[in-house]
């Protein structure tokens, strides 16, 4: 099986953890529907930890907890399949998942033909209690060749949180995608940090296998299991767009039956996931656009500068086709000038000397502007927020 896009979907963790059964996962097929999110590109229904029972039965088979799911997993999977959409499940490379569930460590064979048996299409592989005596690599490999040999497609979700050097191994396993990042909180720092740390990463991210920043936490608002402080809209926005941006797989981590309106519009916004879903699947860079290459005469110590916010992102991404993504993050708490984000277009590998000039939509607003005097003026951007573009060589 082979992947070519960031895998899109929901998944149950973030906001229902233990709370799940089988009434909130039809009914979440159902509002993919509904909600246009199938439309947008949503496809994978993936049900977290907390789904078993505590033992196996006599043939050390996994047990759905009859309580939560009466009336088993086959049954949740035809019903999502009828829906056009497709099935995922999780368990772990330890002995024990990690809320206490069993694990499929020594499990893995009988594991993979059990879910091929109830026709999921999508396993996350957690890392927790895993013996210590055999290394992280063997543990993916054990499941990816039971998962391999099953009889069925499975996207086999990686989820190691990057530990024990994931990002020089994962690929070996033909894992379809891997966690790069520790797990995701409802906050902007959470955010905030997880970008920074993925930031340098993307040289492993790629189509085939790609980089897993986490579940989303637009929508949360700060509540559910993963809930802290909430976010703003604003900060959701650039959230999504950093995911965008990063070729991460986009899961869905908020109650999609409840959304807000400003949720919803963020999250099936198709431009923005047409930047996180092009078949280019190109490596993001960043461009080393720091003040005083905008501005030759002033020093960066110049009082011009002063209160002008560092903390100001810039990367961009080619696209199929030749237009060029463009991401402006602020993620400082003043807002960013003119000056801050100005883009050269060199840098962007447009030379001047091309006679061409850069033509810039930006995907929430849908403004248009054009680089002027060998210059892309950004206009201001305010704390938290972001301008994502898609820019085209024109002239
Ligand atoms: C964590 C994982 C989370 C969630 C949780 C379930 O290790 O990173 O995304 O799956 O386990 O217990």
């Amino acid at each position: 099986m082979i992947v070519n896009k960031p895998p899109m979907g929901w998944n149950s963790w973030n906001t229902f953890a233990k709370d799940i059964n089988e009434e909130l996962i039809l009914k979440t097929a159902d509002v993919f529907i509904e909600s246009g999110l199938k439309d947008a590109g949503y496809e994978y229904v993936v049900i977290d930890d907390i789904w078993a029972l505590k033992e196996r039965d006599e043939k050390g088979r996994l047990v759905p907890d009859p309580e939560k799911f009466p009336h088993g997993m086959k049954y949740i999977a035809d019903y999502i399949h009828s829906k056009g959409l497709k099935f995922g499940m999780y368990s772990c490379a330890g002995y024990y998942t990690c809320a206490g569930y069993p694990g499929s460590f020594d499990y893995e064979w009988i594991d993979a033909a059990t879910f091929a048996e109830w026709e999921i299409d999508f396993l996350k592989y957690d890392f927790c209690f895993h013996p210590t005596c055999i290394n992280a690599d063997v543990l993916y490999k054990r499941m990816a060749l039971a998962l391999a040999n099953c009889g069925r497609d499975i996207l086999f979700s990686a989820c190691s949180w990057g530990a024990e050097n994931t990002r020089h191994w994962i690929k070996e396993t033909g894992a379809h995608m891997w966690r790069s990042t520790q797990d995701i909180f409802d906050s902007w720092e959470s955010i905030k940090t997880l970008a920074l740390k993925e930031a340098p990463l993307q040289e492993y991210n790629g189509r085939g296998c790609f980089n897993d920043m986490d579940m989303l936490v637009v929508g949360m608002y700060g509540k559910g299991n993963v809930g802290l402080t909430g976010c703003t809209d604003v900060e959701y926005r650039t959230h999504f767009s950093l995911w965008a941006m990063l070729n991460s797989p986009l899961m869905i981590g908020c109650d999609i039956r409840n959304m807000s309106d400003a949720a919803k519009a963020i999250l099936t916004n198709k431009e923005v996931i047409a930047i996180n879903q092009d078949p280019l699947c190109a490596q993001p860079f960043y461009i080393n656009n720091t003040k005083w290459e905008i501005n030759t005469e002033r020093k960066p110590e110049d009082p011009f500068y002063k209160n002008l916010p560092d903390e100001v992102l810039l990367m961009a991404k080619y696209l199929d086709g030749g237009d060029i993504a463009l991401g402006i993050f602020n993620f400082s708490d003043g807002k960013a000038s003119r000056w801050h984000q100005a883009v050269l277009p060199d840098l962007l590998g447009l030379p001047a000397i091309s006679g061409k000039v850069l033509e810039a939509t930006e995907l929430w607003s849908g403004e248009t502007i054009r680089s002027r005097c060998g210059v892309l003026d950004i206009p201001d951007t305010e704390p938290h927020d972001c301008k994502l573009y898609r820019v085209k060589v024109v002239g």
